[in-house]
């Protein structure tokens, strides 16, 4: 299998190790020799290069609407879009741990699993496309508002007398703070 890897960063970079671990070759790129370039569509555009029926899998946290719009445009080029956004972060990404939330045809998801799992340990197809894209966007709500509402306790715990060190101690780790907070202490 040919694999093109679009995209070195945090996450990126960290992926691409760990297919090349599990003994994938791959052919990378990363954009900033180019950086107002499009990436998908136009005329140097790499859905123009790539052979018919190739899968183009998407694992970035985008509007399902993108999603969507480029898998239509995939369509007319006879290319498959999947859509793989990811939970996790760095750490996650290095030990292969990541989630994919996936918007997919079965048998397109099917041919690349065994790509997901060098990378991630969990693959949740949530739907056509779209509905991978759909389902980070619902947690990435989850992830917000729970920043939020976070912040709004400790602003009212400071103006009511009580220590950041007491609030972070006493709070981080309850049932009542989102779980991810707790990771987070020293860049609060
Ligand atoms: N970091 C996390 O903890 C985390 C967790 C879950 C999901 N995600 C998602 O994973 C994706 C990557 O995040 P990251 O943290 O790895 O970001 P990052 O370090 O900023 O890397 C982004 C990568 O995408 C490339 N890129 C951006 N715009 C492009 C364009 N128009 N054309 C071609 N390449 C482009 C960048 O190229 P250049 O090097 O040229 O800028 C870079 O390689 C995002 O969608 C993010 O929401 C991240």
């Amino acid at each position: 299998m040919k694999i093109g890897f679009i995209g070195l960063g945090i996450m990126g970079s960290r992926m691409a190790a760990n297919l090349q671990k599990h003994g994938y070759s791959l052919v990378v790129f990363n954009r900033t020799r180019a950086k107002a370039e499009e990436a998908a569509l136009g005329a140097n555009g790499f859905l123009n290069h790539l052979q018919s029926n190739a899968l183009w899998v998407d694992c970035s946290s985008v509007n399902p609407s993108f999603s969507k719009k480029m898998a239509a445009e995939a369509g007319r080029h006879e290319v498959h879009l999947v859509d793989a956004p990811v939970t996790g972060f760095a750490p996650v990404a290095a030990e292969a741990k990541l989630i994919f939330w996936v918007g997919a045809d079965m048998p397109d998801l099917e041919e690349i699993r065994p790509l997901l799992l060098c990378m991630g340990n969990k693959i949740v197809h949530a739907g056509g496309h779209g509905m991978g894209t759909s389902m980070k966007m619902v947690i990435n709500l989850l992830l917000g508002t729970g920043m939020a509402a976070f912040a709004e306790a400790m602003a009212l715990g400071e103006v009511l007398g009580i220590s950041r060190k007491m609030l972070f101690d006493s709070l981080l780790g309850m049932p009542a703070v989102a779980s991810f907070l707790a990771s987070k202490r020293e860049k609060i």
